[in-house]
């Protein structure tokens, strides 16, 4: 299958395997978040395996998305508290330089997430990687430049249902891609398709992939559900800080 036919679709199987078929070099974005290891229920893989595997299974995926990735492309790689510590490496391992680190506050408390008598998991961090030199991000995009996002996680009640059990957010995935530039979003854990989502209301390609044939469904059911080409609406954050009062403030 040619990268034409791929683009803005969701593709089922293992996240390497699929990269292998895409050309060197053809996506100028990537926001993703791999399975974390931390015992999820994906349904059909384990989200719990020996940690040596599991670094060695991230470095491959990374290297696949280097090689795929065109020069000058960045990739946002959302991960949890046990992944903080050494994904920079792996990823400086497979030629990726690094960016910045990002956090994605959740004003909603998760329920599997609480600690009793402890401090709560309330933030989930968001490492930018870049391929090659740094371009400038898009100013035509949304104002937000804040390294903080405080979004609520996707949950029952909610209008954005919470499906799968590490959605995020469509709202968060909009705010990551607005000012980034680049015409082809790919995310090889797209599980629900929120990313993809939200590429498409903000008139990008996309391209997803999943190893479970229940996600994609998923992902492509809630991609249909979108009008092909919304207008960009500014993203609003829960803060009522405006950046510039704040930078005023900093003087
Ligand atoms: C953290 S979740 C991603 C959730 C997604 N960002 C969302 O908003 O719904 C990780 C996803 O990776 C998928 N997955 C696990 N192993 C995979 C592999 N080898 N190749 C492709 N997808 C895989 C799981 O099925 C799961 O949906």
């Amino acid at each position: 299958m040619g990268l034409e036919a791929m683009v803005d679709t969701v593709l089922c199987g293992d996240a390497i395997e699929v990269m292998k078929s895409l050309p060197d070099e053809s996506v100028s974005c990537i926001v993703t978040s791999p399975p974390y290891n931390i015992g999820l229920d994906y349904g059909i893989c384990r989200d719990l395996i020996p940690h040596d595997e599991f670094v060695e299974f991230q470095e491959s995926w990374l290297g696949e998305a280097y090689r795929v990735s065109e020069d000058t492309a960045r990739m946002y790689v959302i991960v949890s508290e046990n992944m903080l510590f050494w994904f920079r490496n792996s990823a400086e391992a497979r030629g990726w330089r690094w960016g910045q680190l990002l956090s994605w506050c959740k004003p909603n408390p998760v329920q599997t997430r609480r600690i009793s008598g402890d401090w709560n998991y309330m933030t989930e961090y968001i490492l930018l990687f870049r391929k090659g030199k740094r371009t400038p991000m898009d100013s035509s995009g949304d104002s937000h430049t804040f390294n903080w996002f405080i979004v609520a996680t996707p949950q029952s009640n909610f209008t954005e249902k919470r499906e799968h059990p590490a959605q995020l957010p469509i709202l968060l995935c909009k705010m990551l891609l607005a000012r980034t530039p680049g015409g082809l979003v790919l995310d090889p854990f797209c599980g629900s398709g929120s990313v993809l989502i939200a590429a498409r209301t903000l008139r990008k390609h996309w391209l997803g992939i999943d190893l479970n044939p229940d996600y994609c469904e998923m992902a492509r059911r809630r991609i249909a559900e979108v009008p092909e080409a919304l207008p960009f609406e500014p993203t609003k954050n829960v803060d009522p800080v405006s950046q510039e009062t704040m930078l005023e403030e900093d003087e």
